[in-house]
């Protein structure tokens, strides 16, 4: 077997832009009491956890090949076959998301925009149950993906996860992509950046509100407030 690309640029950046804001929101949560200002840094990171979602979301009409929605494979005939070949070895190859990488992620694109809707809504008694148990699945969604690249790590004696980093993974010859997108990569850069930098430039620290660009709505980032989406 070959090492052939199989993630573009534009999706390497996704994933680790995503990684780091979804790791900001659980260093923020836990690290900081509510009422420490530095708490709010959690609820701006969800929020761009958010905005890189909905990039997700156009990347998987316009990218290329396996970063295409109908790359993920969910039907349990084939997640039955992959897992049992995964235990047996040797695995069944898959150049994109294998049945496990499909499920799992799948599973965060849910929980994120649940997390975000009961984050911004915390007025609700029901969003602020719902907020923490939501929390709980998306850290054993995100636990479930690490050991799964560790378990393919050492079963396949194949580093699965150095793919991520340069977007060549052991796959069959002919199933690369022909490009990185380099272009399109930068043009990702440039709209994360300038959404983040226009979300940023509305955020009062005193006030504890952040505008969302693009919408008209205010959020309340207090402890103290009422948390209302349009306000
Ligand atoms: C909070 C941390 C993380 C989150 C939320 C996360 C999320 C995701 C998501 C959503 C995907 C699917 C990519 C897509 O289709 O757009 C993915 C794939 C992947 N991630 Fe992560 N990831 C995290 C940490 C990591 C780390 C630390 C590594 C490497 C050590 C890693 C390596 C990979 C690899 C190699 C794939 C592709 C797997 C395949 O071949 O299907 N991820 N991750
Ligand atoms: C992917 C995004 C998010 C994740 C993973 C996440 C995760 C968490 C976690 C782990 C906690 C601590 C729960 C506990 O103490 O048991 C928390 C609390 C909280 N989050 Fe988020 N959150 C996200 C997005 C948001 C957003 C967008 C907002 C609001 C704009 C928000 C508002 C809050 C508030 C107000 C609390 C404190 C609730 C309480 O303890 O009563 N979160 N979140």
């Amino acid at each position: 077997m070959h090492k052939v690309l199989i993630w573009d640029l534009p999706t390497r950046i996704f994933h680790w832009a995503l990684a780091g804001s979804i790791g900001a929101t659980f260093v923020f949560a836990y690290g900081f009491d509510e009422n420490d200002s530095r708490f709010q840094w959690h609820m701006l990171a969800g929020l761009i956890a958010a905005f890189l979602l909905v990039v997700r979301v156009v990347l998987g009409f316009v990218g290329t090949r396996y970063v295409q929605w109908k790359y993920f494979f969910l039907r349990p005939a084939d997640s039955l076959s992959y897992f049992r070949s995964l235990f047996r070895g040797p695995a069944i190859l898959y150049a994109g998301h294998n049945p496990g990488t499909s499920l799992v992620a799948l599973l965060m694109f849910a929980l994120i925009p649940l997390l975000v809707l009961t984050g911004i809504t915390q007025e609700w008694e029901i969003s602020e149950d719902l907020h923490a148990g939501l929390a709980i699945a998306l850290a054993v969604a995100v636990g479930l993906h690490l050991a799964g690249l560790a378990f393919y790590t050492i079963r396949q004696r194949d580093n699965i996860s150095a793919a991520m980093v340069t977007g060549y993974k052991t796959a069959p010859i002919n199933s690369g992509i022909t490009s990185a997108r380099p272009w399109t990569a930068l043009v990702l850069v440039v709209v994360i950046a300038a959404w983040v930098n226009a979300l940023l430039g509305t955020y009062d620290t005193r006030q504890a509100t952040v505008k969302i660009p693009g919408l008209s709505g205010v959020v309340h980032l207090g402890e103290n407030k009422k948390w209302k989406f349009w306000d």
